[in-house]
């Protein structure tokens, strides 16, 4: 039995074994807690970024036309005539620079800059065929495909006037240096496709019009359609492989009003 020479050194003893026991205690809790993160991270990413605010609202506005999340279809057309700011993204194009559907809003144009910069460091050819286009463009574009195809195709594929994302500066048709199969879905089976497929989110870019969501976006699959949402909500679309209406649980656009 240990003997104490008094009763204030048996009270010192005393209290560094609670604190040591405290410290063990404190250390086995923390240890635990690390090891909850670390499983629920195999799970759950808990650092994904919302695309949601303290409302439980989207970040940014879906409808304004300027705002990079607008969902345009064939429910939500644009305002009459808007037009965006534009710029010309200095990229392997397939028209002249100078010409209107080589332009694009500015953040998608210097994000489309880094995304073709990227593309050529891992040998992927590729050129910008067609960004920002006006009303009446697109009306000319739409009229000349019902004419040739008759209006139920022509609205498989081509939006009508203040329908097309085109409108916003936030769309980029993209093709192979090669033209091969040039604005067809045989494209899907080529690198490029595939490079575009894995690699636009990083850039801010979702593939819009997606395989087999014709009834939610009302347009068959372009693997050529890029839209700019910003990296966080590209990302999301990528790893969720959602249209942007499932996503924000917007109402499918199979056909107009
Ligand atoms: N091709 C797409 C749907 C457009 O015309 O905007
Ligand atoms: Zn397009």
């Amino acid at each position: 039995m240990l003997k104490f020479k008094n009763k204030k050194s048996f009270r010192q003893i005393y209290l560094i074994m609670i604190l040591v026991v405290s410290c063990l205690l404190i250390l086995s809790i923390y240890s635990d807690s690390q090891d909850k993160e670390a499983d629920n991270s195999t799970t759950q990413n808990n650092n994904a970024p919302t695309t949601t605010n303290e409302n439980g609202q989207p970040k940014y506005s879906l409808s304004k036309a300027s705002s990079p999340w607008v969902i345009v279809n064939k429910k939500r057309p644009l305002p009459q005539n808007y037009v965006p700011e534009l710029v010309n993204p200095n990229v392997p194009r397939t028209g002249s620079p100078t010409s209107e559907n080589m332009m694009l809003s500015p953040v998608a144009s210097s994000k489309l800059e880094e995304l073709f910069k990227q593309a050529s460091k891992d040998g992927i050819n590729i050129r910008f065929a067609s960004g920002y286009r006006s009303a009446s463009t697109q009306a000319g574009l739409y009229n000349s495909y019902v004419t040739n195809n008759g209006q139920t195709n022509a609205d498989k594929f081509s939006a009508r006037p203040g329908h097309s994302e085109h409108q916003t500066g936030l769309a980029a048709d993209i093709v192979s240096q090669t033209n091969y199969c040039y604005l067809e879905q045989c494209w899907a089976e080529t690198k490029e496709s595939q490079w575009l497929a894995d690699n636009a989110h990083k850039f801010g870019f979702a593939v819009r019009y997606l395989q087999d969501k014709q009834n939610i976006t009302g347009y068959d699959y372009e693997p050529w359609h890029l839209r700019y949402f910003g990296v966080q909500l590209a990302t999301e679309l990528y790893k969720s492989k959602l249209t942007a209406e499932e996503y924000f649980n917007l109402p499918p656009a199979p056909n107009y009003n």
